[in-house]
């Protein structure tokens, strides 16, 4: 026990020690006076000091008031746990705003429930998804404000493991998701999450395996027909096979341009980044001019005009495969008698241009936006009879995002169009700059 105890009781008893003292010599009640004196100053004195404690407690001040002794050190043990207790009540209070801040600004929507579904709080979120505003609408029935006979169906079922879709009270155009947690003390947190991509994506996946399907059903109907139609010869003719396996090759070909282009699709989609090497364009570019010939067999004057000399930092077969989509296209789309040309030149700012220009029918100004979609052709008969997938397009924007570039497309009805893989300066190698990849100069050592 510390000393400071001993004090006041070593003081008390000296007080009463002189009093006896006092006494034995004197009239007798002039020690006991003496005492009484003295225990009534020293209970001043401790009422004093409890006065100045109770007007510290009761002010705002930090430091305690001075004191000695016993005193001094209840004060000072007093002020030691109020400012512990203040340490923590300040860390508490600032990890709770923290809290609020974060869930003020999540990008989900968070309101909170009270009794009866009534509004609590909500966070910036919520409210511009729900349109509901915390100025005015704090304390009302949440149900009265979305006035949604599912969502409040879904509401008073209080199914925790349910999630709700439905569509954005504020914007019609968005998809939201809605979940109920429980809280304590008998709340409840909504949580809204706009879903419109993740629903876009899904209806997304729905058409394209229903597009898939329909692409397959056509020719395989065709050759499952002529098929059935052989099996039911009670003789086999030769001849009449013999005279349908054209038609049956080219819907097998269909299908398996159609199931290879899926399977780049497939494959461009899986790999993120492509295997770079460096493509000496200009030689593609003429390996290209040279098939459209073939392809147009005369019907079209090919042109090819070799403006840069550059090459490109990138996947030489990924960058075939959709250039030559680009020549194949104006040779199916452009009339006997037109004019194509293949061009590859310098882009501003040190970027790089591969252009394929036809004097074909075009493309009104509602469709080019829709042309690199799966499937999406201007003219669904003309597109399969020159045995298009609807798919071409789809791969080059695939191939040319893999290479940081953008398919530009210029069409006028009638007069024809334009289609450009324009890279950037990051992938482009120019002219007068050494090869890396193939010619750097050997040097002896
Ligand atoms: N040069 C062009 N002139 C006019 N229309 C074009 C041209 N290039 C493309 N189109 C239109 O864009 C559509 C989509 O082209 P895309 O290359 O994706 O498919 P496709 O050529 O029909 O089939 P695929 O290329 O898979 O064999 C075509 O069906 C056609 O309607
Ligand atoms: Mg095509």
């Amino acid at each position: 026990m510390p000393s400071f105890w001993w004090r006041p009781l070593g003081l008390v008893l000296g007080l009463a020690v002189l009093s006896a003292l006092l006494s034995t010599g004197s009239e007798p009640g002039t020690g006991w006076a003496l005492f009484a004196g003295g225990l009534g100053l020293y209970l001043l004195y401790h009422l004093r000091q409890l006065r100045k404690l109770s007007d510290w407690l009761a002010s705002d001040q930090q430091a305690p008031p001075s004191a000695d002794g016993l005193w001094g050190d209840v004060l000072y043990r007093l002020a030691k746990l109020l400012r512990a207790r203040q340490g923590a009540q300040q860390k508490v209070t600032a990890d709770l705003e923290q809290m609020l801040e974060a869930t003020r600004n999540l990008p989900d929507g968070v309101v909170i429930l009270g009794e009866d579904n009534r509004i609590d709080w909500l966070n910036q979120a919520a409210e511009s998804l729900l349109g509901i505003s915390p100025a005015r609408d704090l304390g009302q029935f949440v149900h009265y404000l979305m006035r949604q006979a599912r969502f409040s169906a879904w509401l008073s079922a209080e199914d925790y493991g349910q999630t709700l879709s439905m569509t954005s009270p504020t914007a019609p155009g968005k998809t939201l998701s809605l979940q109920l947690v429980p809280l304590p003390r008998q709340q409840k947190m909504l949580l809204v999450r706009d879903i419109t991509e993740i629903a876009r994506v899904e209806a997304m996946r729905r058409d394209f395996v229903a597009d898939v399907s329909h692409e397959l059903r056509t020719p395989v109907t065709v050759i499952v027909g002529f098929l059935e139609a052989f099996e039911d010869m009670p003789e086999p003719d030769p001849a009449q096979f013999r005279k349908h396996i054209p038609l049956m090759r080219e819907q097998s070909d269909r299908i398996r341009r159609l199931v290879d282009d899926l399977l780049t699709l497939a494959r461009l989609e899986s790999e993120p980044d492509t295997r770079d090497e460096s493509v000496d364009v200009p030689a593609l570019a003429r390996r290209l001019a040279e098939e459209a010939r073939t392809m147009s067999q005369g019907r079209q004057q090919i042109e090819l005009r070799e403006d840069s000399t550059a090459r490109l930092i990138g996947n030489s077969q990924e960058l075939y495969g959709a250039l030559a989509n680009l020549v194949s296209n104006a040779v199916r789309y452009t009339p006997a008698g037109g004019r194509i040309e293949l061009r590859w030149a310098d882009a501003e700012h040190g970027g790089a241009v591969f252009s394929v220009k036809d004097t074909g029918e075009g493309i009104e100004p509602q469709h080019i936006p829709r042309l690199t979609e799966r499937f999406y052709r201007v003219d669904r008969g003309r597109s399969r009879a020159t045995g298009g997938t609807g798919l071409g397009l789809a791969i080059v924007k695939h191939v040319l995002q893999r290479h940081q570039a953008r398919l530009r497309i210029d069409s006028t009805v009638g007069k024809g169009s334009t289609f450009a893989a324009v890279f950037p300066a990051e992938r482009v190698i120019p002219a007068a700059a050494p090869d890396a990849g193939a010619a750097a100069p050997h040097t002896a050592t």
